[in-house]
């Protein structure tokens, strides 16, 4: 039998935090189109994060920056001009909610001994915003930035934060995201994984029969229990 998990790491946006909710929420204002803009959003924030930690040191820029980077690109693309929802949106995205089975599921982990923490290219700031906002501050052991080593996931000395905080080996650790490169960018680096595939997506990065693939967090605590 594995040895059993020390701690559940989790990804934040996306996994944990619903990236849509900053969108839906100024639905009416952007009209029908909304989703595919956060979409939009997400696949610029995502590729900033790439091509700056590829670039190297020198070009980083934090994750708060990137996502405004990210917003002014698809506003201009779209030609969202209006200072005001801009703002909102940005705020909004400072301020998402939580996915429903989030808290019971990390309540859960815990009541089973199980640590539970996020391992996340937010900025610690950011993050502390959102995990309170979101009302799971309170259900997390740790909340780990990738300021701290500088570039973004899915550099390996991200993933190192996690072993060297719980002082383990990646196979005692089980990482779960929803964001297929982040699980396999995980796997390479010999954590054990959870892909949350919420939309039913086809495989990517040859995850499928290699990962743990669950349709939300709810089947985590028994799947971990096993
Ligand atoms: C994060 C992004 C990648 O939380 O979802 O790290």
């Amino acid at each position: 039998m594995a040895a059993p998990v020390v701690a559940a790491i989790f990804d934040a946006y996306g996994t944990l935090l619903d990236i849509d909710a900053a969108m839906a929420r100024h639905a009416a204002r952007l009209g029908p189109e909304w989703r595919a803009l956060s979409r939009e959003w997400r696949a610029k924030q995502t590729e900033y994060s790439w091509v700056r930690t590829l670039a190297g040191p020198a070009q980083h820029r934090d994750f708060a920056r990137i996502t405004d980077d990210a917003l002014a690109y698809v506003a201009a693309r779209h030609g969202i001009a209006d200072p005001g929802l801009l703002a909102d949106l940005r705020e909004a995205y400072r301020r998402l909610e939580a996915y429903s089975d989030a808290r019971p599921v990390l309540a859960a982990l815990r009541a089973g001994g199980t640590a539970c923490a996020i391992l996340s290219n937010g900025t610690p700031e950011m993050l502390r915003e959102a995990t309170v906002a979101a009302a799971i501050d309170t259900l997390l052991d740790d909340i780990l930035s990738i300021e701290s080593v500088g570039v973004f996931k899915p550099d390996p000395r991200v993933y190192r934060l996690a072993t060297e905080r719980f002082a383990t080996v990646p196979a005692r650790l089980m990482f779960v995201s929803s964001n297929p490169w982040d699980a396999f960018g995980a796997l390479q680096f010999g954590f054990r994984v959870a892909w949350i595939n919420r939309y039913g997506l086809p495989d990517e990065y040859g995850l499928r029969g290699n990962v743990t693939e669950l349709a939300d967090l709810a089947a985590l605590p028994a799947h971990l229990a096993q």
